[in-house]
Formats: C-alpha cells, structure tokens, sequence
C-alpha cells in the first residue's frame, strides 16, 4: 500500500474511533478553578428588557402575542454598553466568573450568529455582538467567562413549541423537522465555541426534550472536543459537570459534588419593573450558607436595553464587593465547614482544614459555642478588627478525652455590617467529637 493511503486510512480510524470514545468526566483537576471561585454573576441580557417583561416567557405564557414581544426588537440600543464597566464592576464584587445569555428561550442570539438573522447585530439598532467585547473585558481582569445557552428556542420554525398551548408539530411524528432543528442549534454551539470559547457552558431548557431528542452525549461531545476544560451545568439531560439548584436555598447540602445556587436580585432574571430587591445582608448571608454547604452562588443581573445596570444591582454588588474584601479570606479557596450541630450556622475551613472559619448572622454580640470540637484553639481572630479573642472550655474533665463547649466572647465594637466572620486558628487539622457525651 502507498504510503499516502496508510495516512488516509489512519486519518478515517481515528475519526471512526473517536465517535466511540468516552466523553471524560469531571474530575477534581478541571473543577478546580470553579470550586475555588464561590461566587459568579449571572447576566440576562434580551430584548425583553426593552418593556421589562419576563424574559421569554411572557409570550410563551401568552402575557403578550410573540408578534408584540418581537417589537422589542427595536428598541434595544445597547447605547450604553460599557463591558470594561461591567467587569469593574463584577470584579469589585468578589466574582471570579461570569454567565451571560447568549441566547435564551426567545431564540434571539446576543451575538453574529451565521445562522440565522435573529440576532441583536442583524434585527436591532444595537448592531453589535455583546459577548465578544464583555469576555475580553473579562478576561483581561481574569475572570472566567460562561455562555448561557438555551437549547429551547421557542421562534425557531422548526422547534415544535410556539407557546403553552401551541405547536407546530411533534417530534415523533416529523423526526426531520426536528432533526433539522438539531443541526441548527448544535450548529449554534459550535460556533458559539469557535468563536468564544467559554470556559463555562450554562444550558438551559433541557427539560423540554430527553437527552435522546437532544444528543446531549453529542452535545457536551461537541463543547468538550474544542475545549477539553470547558466546565458544563447540569441542565443538559444527565450530561453535566454540575447542579444548579435555582433560586430556593437547598435545606440540606445537596449531594452532588459539585453545585451553584442560581439567584435572582429581585424576583426576575431580565430587567423588569420590580423593586423587589433582596438586602446585601440577605445576599451575604444566603452567598455564604452556600460556600458553607461546599457551593457556589450565581448571582444574577438584569441590564437595561440600552446596557445600564440599574442603580440597586450596582449597590448590592459595592456592597457584596466590600464584605468579600474584607471577609474573603473565610470564603474563597476554602471547602465546606464543620457538619451541622457543631455550632448554630454557617462555616467554612481552610483547606487544609487547620483554619475554622465561623460565619455569625444577625449582628449579636456576645458569646459564641461551639460543641465537640477536640482541637485546641492556638488563636481567634476578626477580619479588620484588631487583637485576639478570649474563649473559655466549659463541662471538660481532665481525664477524660471528650471536648468541652467553647464560649468565645464577641465584643460589640467587632462586629461587621452584615457578617462577622471569626478566625479559628486549631491546633492541627480540624478534630471533631462524635460520641454520645459523658466520658467516651
Ligand atoms: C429558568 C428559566 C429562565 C432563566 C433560568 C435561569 O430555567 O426558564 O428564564 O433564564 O431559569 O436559571
């Protein structure tokens, strides 16, 4: 055989073998950066904040007629677009990602897609591509950039759903059509990849469809193949890196590996005409019961058409900003605290667990317990508050090896505007007590 054929034949091998190839897990090594991260801002950019309406789903409710909710179109300027700002911004928040919408349920993409004209550059006096400039923004600050996508596109012709109640077609019954739909957004996502190459692919929709219908397996091939380290949500039909719980804080600590709480700051995800803000001392409190719970928070944000972040948001995030400035150190590049019980909140650890980080809601003074902890505490400290704490062991007998209770006494003038964090150097990596009391 001529040497040339050799190289077609191993060209058609590798391409025949790698259609079977296992699509690689996450693993500890390319969550890293995310696990470490803690708080990423979330962006609903689309035209339905041209009349503040749910974003998407206000004609797919029938709220409006898709023509009405279409008319938006132009009105959205983006005049103001600031990106470097918007970056300052998220960055002075204590975020180290953000997930902007590249397209979302309404099908219209925020960016110069080759495939089809409903984009804010072809259907809008905007004119321009959003992403681009915002992830090198990003970028520059280094900050991970995430696609928001949605799989659903309810203006598509051939997506089978118009609204609630209304369909062009079933899938079963015309695999074609819909076929021809999957070529057309996977087509999308490649060149959302080529052209972004996001370090984080934030799918939504997926509940409309199985992975099957999908190709989910396909998908996260697709991403993956143009980007081995792209880190990819959950909502891709059992195919993610990830859960995102949304908007209700999970009581107890969700059993995946790895999660991210997505929130709104009022109570919509687009700009609307809502003044329903959450406090930063909610904020923080919710942001850091979920690092405590070995989470993240994805904090979202809704622009104004024309790219203005309305007032309160910056607010909220200034204020996020300077308690992550003087707090971080209890919630960044840490792990999830001590189990439940020990002491009455949140908590954190250093990762190689010798620091305890204690996160006391409410603003009371005064003292502080904590049960079974077997460590000897070398010092106590408050972040921006000078000198050490006393603390007092309470119910120890000498000869016996159960813990006594901690009394750590917190003076008033120590106390932060939201969330006082206290310092616990341990003696060693942290120890607990798991015993019944009395002597064993
Ligand atoms: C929901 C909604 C969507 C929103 C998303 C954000 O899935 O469908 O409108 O973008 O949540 O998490």
């Amino acid at each position: 055989m001529k040497p040339v054929l050799y190289v077609i034949f191993a060209l058609f091998y590798i391409e025949a073998v790698s259609q079977y190839q296992e699509v690689p897990l996450a693993t500890e090594k390319k969550m890293s950066w995310f696990a470490d991260a803690k708080l990423g801002i979330f962006i609903h950019a689309g035209i339905y904040a041209v009349d503040g309406i749910d974003e998407s789903w206000s004609f797919y409710n029938k709220k409006i007629s898709h023509s009405d909710y279409m008319k938006q179109l132009r009105g959205f300027s983006l005049r103001n677009y600031n990106p470097a700002a918007w970056a300052d911004l998220i960055s002075e928040s204590g975020a180290r990602y953000a997930v902007i919408t590249t397209k979302h349920h309404d099908g219209v993409s925020m960016y110069d897609t080759g495939l089809s004209d409903l984009s804010i550059v072809k259907s809008t006096p905007a004119r321009q591509d959003m992403i681009a400039p915002f992830f090198s923004e990003l970028r520059k600050r280094n900050l991970r950039c995430g696609a928001y996508f949605s799989l659903i596109d309810w203006s598509h012709e051939n997506y089978p759903a118009v609204t609630k109640d209304s369909s062009r077609y079933s899938v079963e019954n015309d695999y074609e059509r819909w076929n021809r739909f999957r070529t057309f957004f996977q087509g999308q996502i490649k060149e959302i990849s080529v052209k972004f190459n996001p370090d984080l692919w934030w799918f939504d929709g997926d509940w409309e469809h199985t992975a099957e219908e999908w190709e989910a397996a396909k998908v996260r091939k697709l991403v993956l193949q143009r980007n081995p380290d792209a880190i990819i949500n959950s909502r891709l039909q059992g195919h993610g890196d990830y859960e995102t719980p949304e908007q209700n804080f999970p009581v107890s600590k969700p059993a995946h590996r790895w999660w991210e709480l997505c929130m709104t700051t009022n109570d919509n995800w687009g700009f609307h005409h809502d003044d329903n803000w959450k406090t930063p001392y909610e904020i923080i409190t919710i942001f850091t019961d979920v690092v405590a719970n070995g989470g993240n928070l994805l904090l979202d944000m809704g622009p104004m058409e024309d790219g203005t972040i309305p007032p309160q948001q910056v607010r909220v995030l200034k204020e996020l900003g300077a308690w992550n400035k003087k707090n971080g150190e209890a919630v960044f590049h840490t792990v999830a605290g001590i189990p439940q019980g020990h002491f009455y909140g949140p908590t954190t650890l250093s990762k190689d667990s010798t620091v305890l980080y204690l996160f006391l809601q409410g603003n009371n003074a005064g003292p502080v317990t904590i049960k079974g902890l077997k460590n000897k505490i070398k010092n106590i400290t408050i972040p921006g508050f000078g000198g050490t704490l006393e603390h007092k062991i309470v119910g120890k007998i000498s000869w016996s090896h159960v813990p006594g209770i901690v009394y750590i006494e917190v003076p008033q003038s120590a106390l932060d505007k939201y969330v006082t964090v206290l310092r616990l150097q341990l003696e060693g990596p942290v120890s607990l007590y798991k015993g019944r009391g009395g002597f064993n």
